[in-house]
């Protein structure tokens, strides 16, 4: 028993990978899943094929590995934040289709919930802005539209949960409804300075509190996997949204340091301690852990699309047929043509916050061709990313020495690091385990399972891979990105 088996359940595949005692990836297993686009800025997930891929990947992985059930000390979850799941608490059925956290269909309703005055009220409580991004008007969306809902769920016969609680839910037959604090902290139902659901905010939008998961520590029990699943009953020892397992994984555990992650989107968090910082900026306030019943607060500046603008790319203009080919078509890019492309496929997320607006490409020429259109893409990453540290470093103005520690898919990419680092003006740190959302969760559970070693000791072992530090010349950088700003203001809806 000295294997975790950490879950990493993301927006657009899941993965199994299997950590030995050493925390190092020794299998792994991953599946694509589908996504669903009903309208324009709508994106749902089928929660059977969520739940039937992770079954399988983490099957997968045991195979692979050539373990058996009786090697998993413990499993950990990490998930796809705010997606929306509600089901049937007999059959454990879902009564519709998750809707993603990208989508955007109760933007009008989180319109009129401002207009009405209301969003100082929800940033107070749960450091969240009024935006269709996170859980509850998407829940309360399902409790309008699908009959019977909500006379269904005061009854008590439905459940809500967020991708982690639905998977702790089906791993354990049924046995547990439970959600960890990062993952409560994205629903905008969640208290993060008192710690609990919130009555005002479950009576602003009609939501039973029935039909709530408890909200434990990221690090707790969260029962057993279901002895026909793996063979054996495995404890669930660790959950947490993958933003904030990212944190965790890359040992971000004192106030001032920062990661950011380049998934589908992009994430960037800056522990703030013990201290619940409100954002001057338009920048979110979450819950980074929760260990022994203390939350560890972070700032959060979030980006809908980072390397979703790869996979545009590849499926949307089929310039590329791998993500890898982004690079070396990038390099070839003509250096006098000043392309911008603001990917708002789905609306602007921090520090803009508009989610009307939609994607939009400047500066074209008669010359301009796949080459300018892939640099533009990985350049869109850069500037989003220096949007948000430049709020962050508005917010949270304690003296820190801590560089930018980066991780997720496209930090493969050394033209797009050193980009950012160049946009940045200062240096970004690629740490040599990439694995840092999974292996997040599997150091939660492993900690928990006493497999693992205490914060101090985790932190000790974070590894260097490359530094990339800023060569661009100031006065280039700087026009570069007023190019960015411009494009954005012409983007933006209002
Ligand atoms: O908030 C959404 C986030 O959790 C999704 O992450 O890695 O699937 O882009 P990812």
């Amino acid at each position: 028993m000295y294997h975790i088996m950490a879950i990493d359940q993301g927006t657009t595949s899941s993965r199994a990978i299997i950590f030995d005692a050493a925390m190092k990836p020794v299998a792994t297993g991953q599946q694509e899943f589908r996504q669903i686009f009903p309208d324009s800025g709508w994106v749902e997930h089928d929660a059977e094929e969520i739940w039937s891929t992770t079954a399988a990947t983490c099957r997968a992985a045991l195979e692979r590995g050539g373990l058996k059930p009786d090697d998993l000390a413990a499993v950990g979850i990490t998930n796809q934040r705010e997606t929306v799941v509600v089901w049937d608490r007999k059959t454990g059925k879902p009564v519709h289709n998750a809707i993603v956290w990208q989508d955007r269909r109760t933007a009008a309703r989180c319109a009129a919930l401002k207009a009405e005055g209301l969003e100082p009220m929800v940033t107070e409580k749960t450091g969240l802005l009024l935006d269709p991004y996170f859980s509850a008007t998407k829940l309360a969306w399902i409790l309008d539209e699908v009959e019977g809902a909500r006379a269904r769920a005061a009854a008590g016969d439905l459940a809500f949960g967020t991708i982690d609680c639905f998977l702790i839910w089906r791993l354990t037959g049924g046995a547990v409804h439970a959600t960890d604090a990062t993952n409560a902290a994205r629903t905008m139902l969640y208290n993060i300075r008192e710690g609990r659901w919130d009555a005002d905010l479950l009576r602003l939008l009609d939501i039973p509190e029935a039909m709530l998961p408890e909200v434990r520590d990221s690090a707790a029990d969260f029962g057993t996997t279901r002895p026909d699943l793996f063979g054996r009953p495995v404890p669930i020892l660790g959950v947490a949204g993958d933003q904030q397992a990212a944190t965790v994984g890359q040992a971000c555990f004192a106030p001032g340091m920062m990661k950011s992650t380049y998934g589908t989107g992009c994430f960037a968090l800056l522990n703030t301690g013990d201290e619940a910082v409100t954002s001057k900026n338009r920048l979110l306030t979450t819950i980074a852990y929760q260990i022994d019943g203390s939350p560890t607060y972070a700032l959060e500046g979030s980006i809908f699309i980072a390397g979703a603008v790869v996979q545009w790319l590849r499926d949307g203009l089929k310039i590329i047929r791998e993500a890898s080919e982004t690079q070396g078509l990038a390099e070839q890019a003509d250096p006098n043509q000043r392309v911008y492309l603001v990917p708002a496929f789905t609306g602007l997320g921090a520090p803009y916050w508009d989610a009307e607006c939609r994607g939009a490409i400047y500066g074209l020429t008669r010359n301009s061709g796949p080459a300018e259109l892939a640099r533009a893409a990985l350049e869109s990453v850069g500037y989003q990313t220096r949007d948000l540290l430049e709020a962050m470093h508005r917010d949270w103005t304690a003296p820190s020495e801590t560089v930018l520690r980066v991780d997720g898919g496209m930090v493969a990419s050394d033209w797009t690091m050193q980009h950012l680092a160049d946009q940045l003006g200062a240096p970004v740190d690629r740490p040599r385990v990439a694995e840092t959302t999974a292996l997040g969760a599997a150091w939660l559970a492993g900690m928990r399972a006493g497999l693992y070693p205490g914060m101090a000791e985790f932190a000790a072992q974070w590894a260097l891979d490359r530094q990339f530090e800023p060569l661009m010349d100031a006065n280039v950088r700087e026009s570069a990105y007023d190019g960015w700003k411009d494009a954005v203001r012409r983007t933006l809806s209002g």
